[in-house]
């Protein structure tokens, strides 16, 4: 699996949320994680001139992931810029594109109300144009993060942890379907 947060900030309500669903991957699956900050901004004439290091990473690590987690702030209504940028470097030759096929689970957080839905549907717009398989339910959308998590950004709500082990449970089964 390989999993990515669109913040890297370092009290991230979203990485720590990657954080409480890594730890819920039954044992024995590989994970890893991708900071999608390492990516240059996308730029066509950087491209023509052979993809960066980060890049070809990100391209071999999507096509080669069984499931790739996204776990998305939310910024004026859409998708952090860091993120969508990991989703078009990825969308680029060679074809097949890295996201053709790919299963896809997504997840978010924010301290407001709305918990990142217009984040999530911007970005499962984007994939599904991209032919990758989003897992369409069950969704973690987390309103009101400041007070799920404690001090040390741990998950430190109950209700949450179940639905989180439920979500990943739904995830792992919907990579097998695209073996
Ligand atoms: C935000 N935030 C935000 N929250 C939200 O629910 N909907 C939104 O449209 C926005 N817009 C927005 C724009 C910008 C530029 C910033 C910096 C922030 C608040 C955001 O959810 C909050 O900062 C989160 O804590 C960001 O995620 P991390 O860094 O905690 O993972």
């Amino acid at each position: 699996m390989l999993a990515m947060a669109g913040s890297q900030r370092r009290r991230s309500f979203n990485r720590a949320l990657l954080r409480a669903a890594l730890e819920r991957i039954p044992e024995g699956v590989e994970s890893r994680e991708f900071d999608p900050s390492r990516l240059p901004f996308y730029d066509g004439d950087l491209e023509a001139a052979g993809d960066p290091d980060p890049v070809k990473e990100l391209k071999e690590a999507v096509r080669a992931a069984d499931l790739v987690l996204l776990v998305t702030p939310e910024y004026n209504g859409g998708l952090p810029a860091v993120l969508k940028n990991a989703v078009d470097w990825g969308s680029r030759p060679p074809r097949p594109q890295a996201w053709d096929g790919r299963p896809v689970a997504i997840m978010g957080a924010t301290p407001g109300r709305l918990g990142t839905a217009l984040a999530q549907r911007s970005l499962r717009e984007s994939l599904a144009g991209l032919n990758a398989r989003v897992m369409p339910q069950p969704r973690i959308l987390l309103a009101g993060a400041g007070a799920l998590f404690d001090g040390d950004l741990r998950l430190a709500d109950e209700a949450i942890g179940q639905r989180l082990d439920k979500f990943m449970s739904a995830a792992a089964e919907w990579a097998l379907r695209f073996r």
